[in-house]
């Protein structure tokens, strides 16, 4: 039997994919990325903006005339819309056999078994539960890994679905996570990432003296391990003790993604944030006196209800002041349930997208300058895999996380190598490896 996952959205996202895919062919299940021949089709979906549930929508659409010619496929939504939406899936779309949700993924075989004997279309979607074992995951990389520290989030930010959709906020014990991450290296994984909604908080719920500081400087003491990223930061708890670890291991990386979503302290106040354009400086200020040569990336979101021009002007001028290595930008979407959702929106969305193509542009020139810095000098870089820009081309990432494409063997795979960088472009740098 044939089972094909698409993944949309995020980093747990895609570590939940390779849950189910655990838990699946430990039934027997053979993963395969032809369509086509599948007999199973998990869809893991996104929720965080609407055109992720669009474009979820009509991956269901063309899932039809699949679905006659072989009327045994089992389609299974999970995710976060599923977690949102629940049984209106089932309603919706009759191509639909099961929806389940975040807190389940380890039932998902027993929903299967319970279809295929019923032949019933099922809805399981409870609101809560926790079932994550992080030695249940089917690893698909073998130089890097992903793994959950904290599951869920408690910031309620007033535009985002994420804490309804993934419950409150729970760290996983140090102790299984520095054991997966032995277990990891063991096995040849040289680079790891953490990750969490906002992993600077992790810990709070535990019993015992354990912060993201320590956890960070715990893992990356671990021999063997060449590389360790997380993501994501949250302004409002990222500390100086942070700071400090960050500084004090080579083998972190020196990137910090530390979403700002707005310049406006009326906006950020509004959005639920929690710390203003003040405090936000002050953390940059710091992390680049500290930690030279690191980078910063950042989330921005436009259009909030109630931003003004003003308002973005102070977006825009904060983003030159701070000159972000990249910025990842979006248009407010309304999301069912939160707070922002109620609030009166007088933007309309050409409004919307002026401010968008605006803030765009002042980033891409600012990514270009800074990308253009780099070039003649070298760079440590984390070959991770073929280029998606040119198929002759490795990919890798400096000890900054900025991406580098060049030319080399595939044996170099999984290393660390000097590059020179020739070349940049907005998003990423050409380099050719160092004599
Ligand atoms: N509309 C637009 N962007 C959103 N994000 C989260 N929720 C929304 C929303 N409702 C963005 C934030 C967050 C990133 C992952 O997605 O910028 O940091
Ligand atoms: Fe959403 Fe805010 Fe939690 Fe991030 S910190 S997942 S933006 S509620």
């Amino acid at each position: 039997m044939k089972l094909f996952i698409e993944t949309f959205g995020c980093q747990v996202n895609e570590y939940d994919s390779e849950r189910i895919q655990y838990f699946l062919e430990r039934e027997g299940y053979q993963e395969t990325k032809i369509i086509e021949e599948s007999d199973i089709i998990i869809l893991n979906t996104c929720a965080v903006r609407e055109n992720a549930t669009n474009k979820l929508y009509g991956r269901i659409g063309n899932l039809k005339k699949l679905k006659v010619k072989k009327p045994g496929l089992v389609v299974c939504i999970g995710g976060c819309t599923a977690q949102s939406l629940k049984e209106k899936l089932i309603n919706d779309f009759p191509i639909v056999d099961i929806v389940f949700g975040t807190h389940n993924i380890s039932e998902l075989p027993e929903l299967i078994k319970k279809k295929y004997s019923g032949n019933k279309r099922i809805c399981s979607v409870p609101d809560e539960g926790f079932d994550y074992d992080l030695d249940k995951t089917k690893r698909t990389s073998r130089f890097t890994a992903s793994i959950p520290i904290t599951i869920g989030c408690n910031n309620f930010c007033s535009y985002c679905i994420v804490p309804y959709v993934r419950g409150k906020e729970i760290s996983i014990e140090p102790g299984k996570i520095i054991d997966n991450v032995r277990g990891l290296v063991e096995k040849g994984v040289i680079e790891i990432t953490l990750l969490g909604q906002n992993v600077n908080s992790y810990g709070q719920d535990l019993n015992g003296p354990i912060d993201f500081a320590s956890l960070i400087g715990e893992v990356a003491d671990i021999p063997g391990l060449m590389r360790l990223k997380f993501m994501t930061s949250h302004p409002k708890d990222f500390s100086a003790k942070i700071i400090d670890t960050i500084k004090k291991r080579e083998n972190i990386a020196k990137h910090i993604h530390l979403p700002l979503q707005s310049g406006s302290n009326k906006i950020l106040e509004a959005m639920n944030r929690k710390y203003s354009r003040e405090d936000y400086l002050k953390t940059v200020d710091l992390i680049r006196k500290e930690i030279p040569g690191s980078s910063v990336t950042t989330d921005i979101i436009v259009g909030f209800p109630g931003e003004s021009r003003e308002d973005f002007q102070e977006t825009l001028n904060i983003i030159k002041k701070i000159r972000f290595n990249r910025a990842f930008t979006f248009i407010y979407s309304p999301r069912i349930g939160t707070v922002a959702s109620r609030l009166k929106d007088n933007l309309n969305l050409e409004k919307k997208k002026e401010f968008f193509s605006e803030l765009l542009e002042t980033q891409n020139k600012i990514s270009g300058e800074i990308n253009r810095g780099f070039i003649g000098k070298k760079f440590k870089v984390m070959v991770e895999r073929k280029s998606t820009k040119k198929a002759a081309f490795l990919r890798g990432r400096m000890g900054n996380n900025t991406l580098v494409n060049f030319n080399g063997p595939d044996s170099l795979y999984g290393k660390i190598i000097t590059v020179k960088i020739i070349g940049a472009k907005n998003f990423y740098l050409l380099g050719e490896i160092a004599k």
